[in-house]
C-alpha cells in the first residue's frame, strides 16, 4: 500500500496512508462551499424542470387532444432519452435534498444556542423556513408521482355515482395510452385533492421565492447592480409557477376547460 509523508510545522513527519485520501468529488460535497454550490445548481435545475413542466401542463387549457398528445410524446416517443432524463432528475433531486439537509444540520450544530439579538441577523422568514417549505414540496412530489405517474387512484368519480380507477381512463383517440386530460380534470374536481395541491403550491412559492435568489447569491452573481434585478427575477419565477399551477387547479373549479371528461 502506498503512503505519503505529511509534515506538520510543529511535529515530526508522519506517514499517512493514501487510503485516507478522499476522492475530489466527495471532498467537494463534504465542504460547506462545495455543498452550497451543489445545492444552488441542483436547485436551479429543479426550478427549470418545474417551469417547463408547468408550461407543458398549461396545454390542458387547449383541450384533451393537446395535453394528451403532449403527454404521449414525452412518455412514449422519447425512448431511452426519457429514462436518461428521469435518472438525471432523480439524481439532482436526491443530491439537493441530502446536501441541503446536511448544511442545515451542520449550521444548527455549529450554533446550538440561538443568537442573543435575533433582530441583528438579516434572515427573512422564507430563508429560515427553507427546510420546512422544502419538506412539504418533497412530500408533495412523492404524492404527485403516486397520483399522476403511477396512477394509484382507484376511486375517481367520472360522472355522478360512476367511479373508475385512473388506469381505466384511456385516451379515446389512442386507447392504449392514459387520458391525462381526464386524470387532471377528474382529480381536481375532488375538493381535498385540489386543496392539497394549492397548499403544496404555496410551499413551492415560498421555497422558490428565497431559493432562486439565494442560488444566484451562492454563485456570486447577486451583487452590485444585479442585486435588485435578481430579487425581482426570483419573485417573478416563484409567482409565475404559483399562478400557472394554481390556475390549472382553479380552471377545473371555474369550468374553464373546453370538453367535460367522459
Ligand atoms: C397543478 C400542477 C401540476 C399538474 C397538473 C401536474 C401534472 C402532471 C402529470 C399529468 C404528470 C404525469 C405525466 C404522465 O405520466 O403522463 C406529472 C408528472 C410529474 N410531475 Fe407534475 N404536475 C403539476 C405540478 C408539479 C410540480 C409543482 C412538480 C414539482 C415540483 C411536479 C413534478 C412532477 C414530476 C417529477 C413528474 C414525473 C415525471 C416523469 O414521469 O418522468 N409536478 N405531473
Amino acid at each position: 500500500m502506498s503512503s505519503t509523508t505529511v509534515r506538520h510545522p510543529k511535529g515530526p513527519p508522519a506517514e499517512v496512508s493514501d487510503r485516507a485520501a478522499v476522492p475530489f468529488v466527495w471532498a467537494f460535497f463534504d465542504s460547506s462551499v462545495g455543498a452550497k454550490i451543489t445545492v444552488a445548481l441542483t436547485g436551479l435545475g429543479l426550478t427549470a424542470f418545474t417551469i417547463f413542466h408547468m408550461i407543458g401542463n398549461l396545454k390542458v387549457f387547449s383541450g384533451p387532444e393537446a395535453i394528451n398528445a403532449y403527454a404521449h410524446f414525452l412518455k412514449h416517443e422519447l425512448g431511452l432519452l426519457l429514462w436518461i432524463a428521469r435518472a438525471g432528475l432523480l439524481a439532482i433531486f436526491l443530491l439537493h435534498i441530502a446536501l441541503a439537509v446536511r448544511l442545515t444540520l451542520r449550521s444548527k450544530g455549529a450554533r446550538p444556542v440561538g443568537y442573543a439579538y435575533p433582530g441583528h441577523v438579516r434572515a427573512t422568514v422564507t430563508s429560515r423556513t427553507m427546510i420546512w417549505s422544502g419538506a412539504v414540496v418533497g412530500l408533495f412530489v412523492l404524492f404527485h408521482l403516486a397520483h399522476f405517474t403511477l396512477c394509484w387512484v382507484t376511486y375517481a368519480e367520472v360522472a355522478p355515482g360512476r367511479y373508475v380507477s385512473y388506469l381505466e381512463l384511456k385516451d379515446p383517440k389512442e386507447p392504449l395510452y392514459q387520458d391525462v386530460y381526464s386524470m387532471v380534470v377528474v382529480g381536481f374536481t375532488t375538493p381535498w385533492l385540489a386543496a392539497l395541491y394549492v397548499v403544496a403550491q404555496v410551499a413551492l412559492f415560498l421555497h422558490l421565492l428565497h431559493g432562486v435568489q439565494s442560488s444566484f447569491q451562492t454563485l456570486g452573481l447577486k451583487n452590485g447592480r444585479f442585486r435588485t434585478a435578481i430579487r425581482w427575477f426570483g419573485f417573478a419565477v416563484a409567482a409565475t409557477v404559483f399562478l400557472g399551477n394554481v390556475g390549472i387547479v382553479a380552471g377545473v373549479w371555474f369550468g374553464l376547460y373546453p370538453v367535460a371528461p367522459q
